[in-house]
């Protein structure tokens, strides 16, 4: 996902982060796109990026995570995934944040929670304790989880957009990740907004727009 720059930095307001979750084919990247490019016609200047990726080292370390190479450890994973989002966190979420602007971004660390935590059964504590190392205790001003079934999801990508974690695991991992997620937004309320995503693109986009509105 490139990410998008707009040339007005205004230190005067506060910088926002607002993180997009959820399964995969939920439609992230374009929901993404659409959020930033609304959030920069109401005068505000946006980062989009994406996790893991948006840097040099997290786009290196993408590349690795994803690809379909057989059985990783999920200590593995969750410490790649930690080492891709120090370095996003670093170079650009802080900076962006410092300077007074919005910053999108697809994925952060309710997906290691998702995914290593509720899917591959890593200890949640000791997950959130490498997230605080990784992020220095960053936590986004507006999560929108866009729910959706996994079989759905799945359905969505074609062979070739497939990556490890939608080759190498099975419906039943999916459907631990969603739930996962389900249960992080209910415990944080006043963070998450929930957005049902099996509709079509207009009208989730709509209320992600409307979510993403309210903390700006
Ligand atoms: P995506 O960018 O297409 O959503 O692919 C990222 C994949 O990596 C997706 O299957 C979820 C997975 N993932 C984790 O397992 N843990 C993490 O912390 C992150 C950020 C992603």
């Amino acid at each position: 996902m490139p990410a998008l720059h707009s040339t007005v930095v205004d230190p005067q307001q506060p910088g926002r982060l607002i993180t997009l979750e959820g399964p995969e084919g939920a439609g992230k990247t374009v929901l993404g796109q659409r959020l930033a490019t609304a959030i920069v016609a109401t005068g505000r200047s946006v980062v989009l990026t994406r996790e893991p990726g948006g840097t040099r080292l997290g786009e290196r370390l993408r590349a690795l995570l994803l690809e379909d190479g057989g059985r990783v450890d999920p200590r593995a994973d969750a410490l790649l995934f930690n080492a891709a989002r120090a370095q996003l966190v670093h170079e650009i979420l802080g900076p962006a944040l410092a300077a007074g602007q919005v910053v999108v971004c697809a994925r952060f660390g309710d997906s290691t929670l998702a995914y290593q935590g509720y899917g591959e059964g890593l200890p949640l504590a000791d997950l959130r304790a490498l997230a605080s190392v990784s992020t220095g205790g960053l936590v986004p001003d507006r999560t929108i989880l866009l729910d959706l079934d996994p079989e759905i999801g799945l359905r969505r990508k074609s062979q070739g957009e497939q990556t490890r974690f939608e080759a190498s695991f099975n419906l039943e991992f999916h459907r631990r990740v969603r739930a996962g997620f389900l249960e992080l937004a209910a415990a944080e309320p006043e963070r998450f907004r929930v957005v049902d995503a099996s509709r079509g693109v207009d009208a989730v986009f709509a209320d992600v727009l409307a979510s993403s509105l309210e903390v700006l």
